[in-house]
């Protein structure tokens, strides 16, 4: 199977198991907005968890606020966003279709990666185990041409980023003969800036009305509070504040499901530091957040950091934490140095002081910022995307399981009466009650045959069993979805089971804070 089927079959499989759906579905749904259903609440409300606890919870110098969407017009025109938040647009004239002009550069570099990659591979099979992969990169005339046309347009691509030339961004996409996907032709618009913000009004006649902006990020809500939130709660630098909530931007580009939406949510995370610091920080946050990807579990090798070609306005460093998605490596997170690029452009926009008297050192200064920012939905693709696992059986039989990380599954438990008489449903439901309050559990009602595969394709990692031996000895069979291992356990032991088996703690013990 190709990584573009595996995709087109977990798409399917979000929407048949209650995951993710098409926003508005019965008026034919709407370019870029899903809904979670059931069990992608669940799932995203796991993920939510297991972001807030390993920042607020587990960290005496980070709090966290909900700050609203909606802010004064004048925040983003300090933070930059009405003059700076833009993408660079081409259309192709011919299919009439429009394009990030970035994408299709950045596209057509990862195709030469492909390109080299299959000639390695190519070569490793001929030479077989006497192969050195670094000396045939070195030499192989092939190899070399494609790599150095590569790296020449990868320093024209950067330098046209960092000086916002539009034309020469053009001039690359015609330079590499990049056709449109639809019409096949290179017939293409000059490129234009776009600004991603959505407007709306705010006040109840047109005349009085204030034109206001959906967030595009969360950050700034924390910004403009820095201060109520450093006087109220005695922060002493270096500290940080975190949130999770909504955003908003018109992506044109907007493709591969829900990794780039237009209404989405982040978990963002400010850390205010003494300036001349950041660098140290943002070293240390990169590490830490990359561990608590890695603690997923899903393979080191899964994830890369990817340093900016283009600095945003605000940023002195940035790099990403990008995963291994089906289309390829992509970003999930962005850990920026931001310096006091907001807090002191929010000192000039509002004349408020927003300064923080540092009782070691007398002085009194704007402090830098060190952020972490993850989009909530690119990491529900994360996990589904490395958790959809087709298996064959032994005796032929086929699964489709979701290896979801047990502490992030929507479903812990499923209880299961063996048949429905004889006094099992009741006992299975006396076990989902006693679970209840802990964990999300569940009374699996359907046939016996289809209910172990029903909760493997939810992820559920444990189901327990009640059939006739249940009433006399009060056991029941507990079955682990990975390993479909199973094991008889007291009813009484089930709780501590489950609790060893999903807390968070398993993922929060392979994390250095
Ligand atoms: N405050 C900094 C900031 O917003 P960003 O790199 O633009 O930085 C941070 O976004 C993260 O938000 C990204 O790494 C990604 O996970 C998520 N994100 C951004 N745009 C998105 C979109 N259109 N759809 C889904 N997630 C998005």
């Amino acid at each position: 199977m190709t990584q573009e089927e595996l995709f087109k079959k977990l798409v399917a499989h979000c929407k048949e198991y209650g995951f993710i759906f098409p926003s508005s579905e019965i008026y034919d749904g709407l370019g870029a907005v899903y809904d979670y259903g059931q069990n992608g609440v669940e799932l995203k409300n796991n993920i939510k968890r297991y972001w807030w606890d390993s920042m607020v919870k587990l960290h005496d110098n980070i709090v966290g606020i909900d700050a609203a969407i909606f802010m004064h017009p004048r925040t983003w025109e300090a933070s930059g966003h009405v003059g700076a938040f833009n993408d660079p647009l081409i259309d192709n004239k011919d299919s009439k279709k429009r394009y990030r002009a970035d994408v299709l550069i950045e596209e057509w570099l990862a195709k030469q990666d492909e390109k080299i990659g299959k000639e390695v591979e190519k070569a490793r099979k001929r030479f077989g185990e006497a192969f050195d992969e670094e000396q045939y990169r070195a030499t192989s005339p092939r190899v070399k041409e494609i790599a150095e046309r590569r790296d020449e347009i990868h320093s024209r691509f950067a330098d046209a980023l960092n000086n916002n030339d539009l034309a020469e961004l053009r001039q690359i996409i015609l330079d590499c003969e990049i056709v449109c996907p639809i019409s096949g032709t290179r017939n293409w618009t000059d490129v234009r800036q776009f600004n991603l913000m959505f407007s709306t009004q705010m006040g109840s006649t047109a005349e009085g009305a204030n034109t206001i902006y959906l967030r595009p990020e969360t950050a700034q809500g924390i910004f403009v509070n820095f201060l109520n939130v450093q006087k109220t709660g005695r922060m002493k630098i270096p500290f940080g504040i975190a949130q999770i909530g909504k955003a908003f931007r018109n992506e044109i580009v907007a493709r591969q499901f829900i990794f780039r939406m237009r209404e989405f949510e982040q978990m963002e995370m400010q850390f205010f530091v003494r300036p001349g610091t950041e660098m140290e920080w943002w070293n240390k946050w990169k590490n830490t957040r990359m561990a608590w990807h890695r603690a997923l579990g899903f393979g080191d090798d899964n994830y890369r950091f990817h340093d900016h070609e283009k600095l945003a306005h605000y940023a002195n460093a940035a790099a990403d934490i990008e995963f291994n998605f089906p289309f390829g490596f992509k970003e999930v997170e962005g850990i920026h140095s931001r310096t006091d690029f907001d807090l002191g452009n929010h000192e000039k926009f509002s004349g408020r002081k927003l300064r923080y008297f540092d009782p070691e050192t007398g002085e009194s200064y704007v402090p830098y910022v060190v952020e972490t920012s993850i989009g909530v939905d690119r990491m529900v693709l994360q996990v589904l995307s490395a958790a959809y696992c087709e298996e064959k059986l032994e005796g032929g039989e086929e699964r489709t399981v979701l290896r979801i990380p047990a502490a992030l599954a929507p479903v812990k438990a499923a209880a299961m009466p063996l048949v429905k008489k004889d006094g099992l449903p009741e006992v299975a439901q006396k076990i989902v009650d006693s679970l209840k309050y802990d964990f999300n559990s569940y009374d699996e009602k359907d046939s016996i045959g289809k209910r172990y595969r029903r909760q493997d394709a939810v992820g559920t990692p444990l189901c327990i069993t009640v059939d006739h031996t249940t009433l006399e000895d009060g056991t029941v069979t507990v079955r682990h979805r990975d390993t479909m291992a199973q094991q008889r356990v007291r009813i009484e032991e089930l709780h501590a089971l489950v609790d060893g088996e999903v807390s968070l703690r398993k993922l929060f013990s392979k994390i250095d804070l």
